[in-house]
């Protein structure tokens, strides 16, 4: 780099260490252009939370119960990253959420709508109007759920209504199956190279070895996500091709205020039993005895379990739950956009200057971190991951339709509920051990560290997610960044003043249409 560029643009152990440059966030800094022989569609996103854990795009959804349950996890997995299902229910609850997740073979309808051999064509007409369902094929069963035969969408028809299903049905000989067995490690793949090798077939069915039916392959939903696979990123996967998918859990005590190792591990036991891809272990202050404590104490239970904790902002707290077992940390006090925990408890640190002390000890350590909070743009995202490994959203994620809870209508706008961990009714809900109070004594007042809040809706996890990672390949572009790591090893900073603030944002016009 040319002196002149040098003298601005500073690398991060000189920036954030430099005394003028006290403790900034996101918009205080602007990374510096570099020669670049990248175009953003040529980067690669992929990273990992352990030697063992990887995505395929830096992005996780937080842990809370307005942002994650399955159907959000399902579509972050899908996308390439991972949902991380909050703990404010039973546990049994959010056991079967993670199965939910575990368990979904995208493209392979699983619980395909049946038919049976003496309903008559009448009677599947009013089940599809009574169910809204669109026009198609359905598999006919015994009450065994033994496959008999597929009926055709042709012939439900009016003029066929008084003919029975199993007049009508292409019979079980001439109807194309797989054996469930036989799907191997992609079942994706396995259902295209049928459709390649079966022209004009556009239904695969799977069954067991007794013959009875397990899903449903259809040609157009196997054709569209091939073409996804193509333009985006892979989804999450584990060794056995099933969605990533993690769970957090919080320091569970007893009345007496003593750790419930029983009903933490039993609880981590059955989640893992699951196939969870990692534990989060959740609060709101990781540099603590008991958050410290449970994570030795899982660690030492399960010693391949990918573990994370937090939140810390500082390089002691990193070192502190890497010591304890972690393998990723997450970073974060007081940024999010619904935390008042710097104004309540007075504590937090603007988080870029966080995610740098972070990093340092987590290289020192061998372990990973994750910037979680305060996230508001793909721009933060690509400054996060100067120096984090993964980002963690909530408020970006909190208005799509795959988060938990109702939409609701204000003057003709809608909106989704978003609400802190920390928040009154959220820690009524459960997660008040995420900020040190104990569950069972109901009599002491407790501060709250967030607010409840409305956030508009934004259409579906997957044009969010593009959105972000197009946003942050684009930063990786202007930096010669061929991937993450490049990211961090080339990043340079500049603090910027409030004009310059004002600068970076559309001014001086009527915005008439927004891009997201
Ligand atoms: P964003 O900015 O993505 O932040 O909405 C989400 C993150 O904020 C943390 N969180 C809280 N912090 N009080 C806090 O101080 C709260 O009530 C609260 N709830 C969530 C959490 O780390 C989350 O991922």
């Amino acid at each position: 780099m040319n002196e002149m560029d040098t003298q601005w643009f500073k690398k991060a152990k000189h920036f954030f260490t430099s005394p003028q440059n006290f403790g900034v966030t996101f918009d205080d800094v602007s990374l510096a252009t570099l020669y670049s022989d990248i175009l953003p569609a040529e980067t690669n996103l992929e990273t990992k939370l352990s030697e063992e854990l990887s995505l395929n795009i830096p992005i996780i959804s937080s842990d809370m119960d307005t942002i994650t349950e399955s159907e959000m996890a399902i579509q972050m997995a899908l996308l390439g990253g991972m949902g991380i299902i909050h703990y404010n229910m039973p546990e049994r609850e959010q056991i079967k959420e993670v199965a939910r997740v575990k368990n979904n073979v995208h493209g392979l309808i699983q619980d395909p709508i049946k038919v049976y051999p003496d309903w008559l064509i009448g009677d599947v007409l009013e089940l599809l109007d009574k169910k809204n369902y669109q026009f198609r094929s359905f598999p006919v069963v015994d009450n065994n759920n033994k496959l008999l035969g597929l009926l055709s969408g042709r012939v439900v028809k009016e003029r066929y209504r008084n003919k029975t299903v199993s007049k009508a049905m292409t019979p079980r000989s001439q109807v194309f199956t797989i054996l469930e067995s036989n799907l191997g490690n992609d079942p994706i793949e396995s259902a295209d190279q049928f459709f390649n090798q079966h022209l004009g077939i556009n239904k695969l069915l799977v069954v067991n070895q007794e013959d009875c039916l397990k899903g449903l392959f259809t040609l157009s939903d196997i054709e569209q996500i091939m073409q996804e696979h193509k333009a985006h990123f892979k989804p999450a996967r584990d060794s056995d091709f099933r969605l990533r998918c993690a769970a957090a859990i919080s320091v569970i005590r007893k009345k007496d205020g003593s750790i419930d190792s029983k009903r933490i591990l039993d609880q981590v036991g059955n989640l893992s039993n699951e196939g969870v891809d990692a534990i989060a272990i959740s609060t709101a202050h990781g540099f603590s005895k008991g958050v410290g404590e449970t994570v030795a104490l899982i660690r030492s239970s399960f010693r391949e379990l990918n573990l994370i904790a937090g939140n810390v902002t500082s390089a002691d707290g990193v070192s502190f739950l890497a010591e304890a077992g972690a393998n990723a940390i997450k970073v974060g006090q007081g940024p999010g956009s619904i935390c008042t925990t710097r104004q309540v408890a007075g504590v937090g640190i603007p988080q870029l200057t966080a995610l740098y002390a972070s990093s340092i000890a987590a290289k020192n350590k061998g372990v990973r971190i994750i910037a979680d909070g305060g996230l508001a743009k793909s721009g933060d995202l690509v400054k996060a991951l100067t120096l984090a490994d993964c980002t963690l959203c909530g408020s970006l994620l909190a208005g799509c339709r795959e988060a938990p809870g109702a939409i609701i209508e204000i003057e003709g706008k809608s909106y989704k509920q978003y609400r802190g961990m920390g928040s009154l009714a959220a820690m009524s809900a459960g997660s008040a051990a995420r900020y040190g109070h104990n569950a069972n004594n109901k009599n002491r007042k407790v501060a709250a560290e967030g607010i409840e809040a409305l956030k508009e809706i934004s259409g579906s996890v997957d044009e969010v997610i593009r959105n972000l990672c197009a946003g942050i390949q684009a930063g990786m572009g202007y930096l010669g960044a061929s991937d993450l790591q490049e990211l961090k090893e080339k990043a340079h900073y500049i603090r910027v003043s409030p004009a310059s603030q004002k600068e970076s944002a559309p001014h001086d016009v009527i915005q008439i249409k927004s891009n997201d």
